[in-house]
């Protein structure tokens, strides 16, 4: 089945076409179209995602984005099988924009129509391997196309969910069936990347900025000036809910503590938030784990491109959970793109959830507490 796909949730306009098959325990993907054109630029100048300007951007790029995907796959929009979209969460106004526009396509070709879910999107990609080089498919315009799969997956799964607007621990006991373990009760981590960028005059997005300055300081074997120590939110509060709020807050008092840092100094601020940071996810990540029993640890969302998280996290998972196996999505599936809302509209249409009559949904949930 050949899945054409939309994403438009964000800052973000995507259009991807996927070969899929198999079913939900043993399916493949071969990405033969996947076209990509971040706003992230537009956007820098106000410090964060402006919903207006986003939709705008989406509507201008959106037909040419589709053009390219559609090009690169040699495949003719007649040969679609089903059109996937994200139908939230996310910014409405973004939304909107690849709902009207994936209803239209659905309408004037008679394709079926998929409203998916982004976080499952984020769950399933990071589910999806890929697959090696030598049995890379061959595609009619002798193109290579990536071939992922999802397969030998050992249930429960546990997803660590960590994007600029979620950060959740969900459950998946059953394909497609999720139940809320924890979240944040205030920010989500991303959100406390950005904020804090923002208060150490780091352009937008603040995450890679932040790890580019932790780097930095890790990279110094006995780093030289002040300590700056801040608090791990609810480290110990006996749930796996997160705080970030008071974290941010932190970082904004020591910043007025101490004004005109050098640049060593934000180096180490940087550090020391990433670790306090790395350190609540973890020891969540890790009880929650130990409550549920799952076999299989999965992270997504924009985050779970930290080097510092993945890295401690792989560490961690094969000293202490040696048998459940961790995964995380290869680095081009990390942030928001149309790959992973294919793989989820695949799922949801081997469920034959076709639907031509939803919408956008900003704050729609993919788990709640069993
Ligand atoms: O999933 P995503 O692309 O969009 C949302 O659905 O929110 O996530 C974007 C978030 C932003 O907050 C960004 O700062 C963060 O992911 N991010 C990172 C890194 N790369 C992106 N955070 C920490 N370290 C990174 N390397
Ligand atoms: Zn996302």
């Amino acid at each position: 089945m050949k899945i054409l796909a939309i994403e438009t949730s964000c800052d973000e306009t995507a259009v991807a076409i996927l070969e899929c098959n198999g079913n939900e325990t043993n399916a493949t993907f071969a990405v033969l179209g996947n076209a990509l054109l971040s706003q992230v630029e537009k956007h820098r100048e106000f410090g964060g995602v402006v919903p207006m300007l986003a939709k705008r951007e989406h509507q201008k790029n959106l037909p040419h984005i589709l053009d390219e995907a559609l090009a690169e796959a040699n495949v003719p929009l007649q040969d679609i099988d089903a059109i996937a979209v994200t139908a939230g969460p996310g910014l409405e106004p973004a939304l909107w924009v690849g709902i009207n526009f994936a209803k239209a396509l659905a309408l004037v070709w008679g394709k079926p129509l998929v409203a998916v879910n982004h976080m499952e999107g984020h769950i399933l990609a990071a589910l999806a391997r890929q697959e090696a080089p030598s049995t890379k498919l061959e595609i009619s315009n002798k193109l290579q196309a990536e071939k992922l799969e999802i397969k030998n997956v050992k249930m429960p799964v546990l997803a660590l969910l960590i994007s600029g607007g979620h950060t959740e621990l969900v459950l998946m006991k059953k394909w497609l069936e999720y139940e809320l373990v924890g979240q944040t009760r205030d920010d989500a981590v991303g959100e406390a990347f950005d904020k804090v960028a923002r208060m150490l005059d780091l352009p937008y997005p603040g995450g890679p900025e932040i790890s580019r300055l932790a780097e930095s300081a890790r990279s110094v074997a006995a780093p030289e000036g002040r300590g700056f120590t801040l608090p791990r939110p609810m480290i110990d509060s006996g749930t796996c809910d997160f705080s970030f709020a008071g974290l941010k807050t932190a970082v904004l008092y020591l910043l007025k503590k101490n004004p005109d840092l050098s640049e060593k100094e934000k180096q180490h601020i940087a550090h020391e938030f990433e670790n306090a940071v790395t350190e609540v996810l973890w020891k969540k990540t890790a009880q929650a784990l130990k409550e549920t029993g799952a076999r299989t640890l999965v992270i997504g969302g924009g985050v779970s491109a930290n080097t510092h998280i993945r890295r401690v996290f792989q560490e961690k998972m094969s000293s202490e959970f040696p048998d459940s196996s961790l995964q995380i999505p290869a680095s081009s599936l990390t942030t928001d793109n149309a790959v992973m809302i294919a793989i989820a509209g695949y799922y949801r249409a081997l469920r034959k959830e076709f639907s031509a009559d939803f919408v956008a949904s900003g704050n729609l949930s993919l788990a709640k507490r069993p």
